[in-house]
């Protein structure tokens, strides 16, 4: 098999669902955006891409049609420049990236773009029209539920505390403000955004403006302040708006080549691909999809969890990533202080079909500043499943 690099990989900022920057902001247009900087910042000639492969949750709508393609003609890339689709739901985004580096060591691709990207302000989850198989349903209504009714189930089976969840997200919300007021967050790109807003005469005017920063960190989170929301999923339980990942738009996307091509193209390597990982799980607590993962690609490549120095574990609910943390021996050990070290998906949000692609470039950025060596993105998948990808540094 070939040697696959990883050139560039760089995120929008994520924005909150319906009342954030990107809410009028079409999907598109966010990754035409972010795909042409990676491109750009990489150095690399449009030209010598070859294809796009982005994961999107929902690829309806606004975010519908083939997207990959779409955008990669709105970002100006030639026609040459191929595009597809992928879904594996909170996984699609690193389905992504990983299809992208698979194709180029198979030497089917010299140089690829994988890519994610969700506005869940255009389309909700569930996709406007969800359309459950009416027999199959009743004999298995668990893989259509609320994702927040299977966070409420782990927490529920496994005993994990509303005062652990609350802290746990308190610590997301701190550590996310403390990375950006430092500038820590070097893997966003500042975007261009719009919005409408209506005028005296009842018409509409666009406004246009760059926007910098995840906006969904809540500088002044307490657990006190957390401690006083209900659970929206089920009646006296535990899973909170507080505790809970953000609904968020946002796109993200990462350059590889393999290695011949950037030796020619001149393009500088910061990372590849060592090994991934997707398990199965039971629909009814699809959180626990991780704890499966992360042993499998550890398994896969040989590596402890001791040898990770960057962990990126989507905080999808609080009650799941605690849950796979106290499995993996994480939880109340040293390597804790690895683990989201600038916030996770409670204050950044998880804009579903964008945030492998988005964890990507964070894990890799994360893994510069602490001068590490292989990072972990896992995440949890709606359905029952969970997905884990080791990153090297070069
Ligand atoms: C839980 C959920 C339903 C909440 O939706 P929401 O009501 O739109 O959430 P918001 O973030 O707007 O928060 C609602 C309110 O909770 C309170 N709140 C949220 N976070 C808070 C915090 N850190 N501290 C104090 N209050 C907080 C605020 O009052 C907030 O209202 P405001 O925005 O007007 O201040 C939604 O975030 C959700 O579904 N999350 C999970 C997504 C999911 O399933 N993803 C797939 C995983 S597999």
């Amino acid at each position: 098999m070939k040697e696959a690099f990883i050139v560039e990989s760089v995120r929008t900022p994520g924005c909150r669902n319906k009342k954030g920057k990107f809410k009028d902001t079409r999907p598109e247009e966010l990754l035409a955006y972010i795909m042409r900087a990676c491109v750009d910042r990489a150095g690399l000639d449009p030209a010598h891409l070859e294809d796009i492969m982005c994961g999107c949750a929902f690829p309806e709508g606004e975010q519908g049609l083939n997207i990959g393609r779409i955008a990669g003609q709105m970002a100006g890339f030639p026609d040459s420049v191929s595009g597809v689709t992928v879904n594996r739901f909170c996984a699609s985004g690193l389905e992504g990236v990983t299809m992208a580096n698979a194709h180029i060591k198979m030497g089917w691709s010299d140089v690829t773009l994988g890519a994610g990207v969700e506005s869940m302000s255009f389309v909700p989850m569930g996709g406007h029209t969800p359309r459950p198989h009416a027999e199959y349903a009743a004999k298995d209504p668990a893989m259509y539920i609320s994702m927040g009714i299977t966070a409420e189930n782990v927490a529920q089976r496994y005993n994990v505390t509303r005062e652990e969840m609350d802290k746990f997200a308190m610590l997301s919300h701190a550590k996310a403000k403390q990375a950006r007021d430092t500038g820590l967050f070097t893997e966003i790109v500042p975007t261009p955004a719009y919005e409408f807003k209506k005028t005296e005469n009842n018409t509409y005017e666009k406004t246009h403006f760059m926007v910098e920063h995840d906006d969904g960190i809540r500088d002044e989170t307490t657990m006190e302040g957390l401690a006083k929301l209900n659970s929206p999923f089920k009646a006296g339980g535990g899973v909170t708006a507080g505790n809970s990942s953000q609904t968020t738009d946002g796109a993200a996307a990462t350059l590889i080549a393999s290695e011949d091509a950037a030796k020619r193209l001149n393009l500088t390597p910061m990372g590849r691909i060592v090994g991934y990982a997707v398990a199965g799980c039971k629909s009814d607590e699809m959180g626990v999809g991780p704890k499966y993962a992360i042993p499998k690609v550890l398994k896969q490549t040989g590596l402890t969890i001791q040898d990770l120095d960057i962990i990126e574990l989507n905080e999808a609910f609080a009650s799941q990533a605690i849950h796979c943390m106290k499995e993996l021996n994480i939880w109340g050990t040293d390597l804790m202080a690895r683990v989201n070290i600038h916030g996770g998906a409670i204050a950044l949000g998880h804009p579903l079909g964008c945030t492998g692609s988005k964890l990507t470039a964070t894990c890799l950025a994360n893994l510069k500043e602490v001068k590490g060596r292989y990072g972990l993105v896992s995440m949890c998948i709606g359905g029952g499943m969970g997905a884990a990808c080791i990153f090297e540094r070069i």
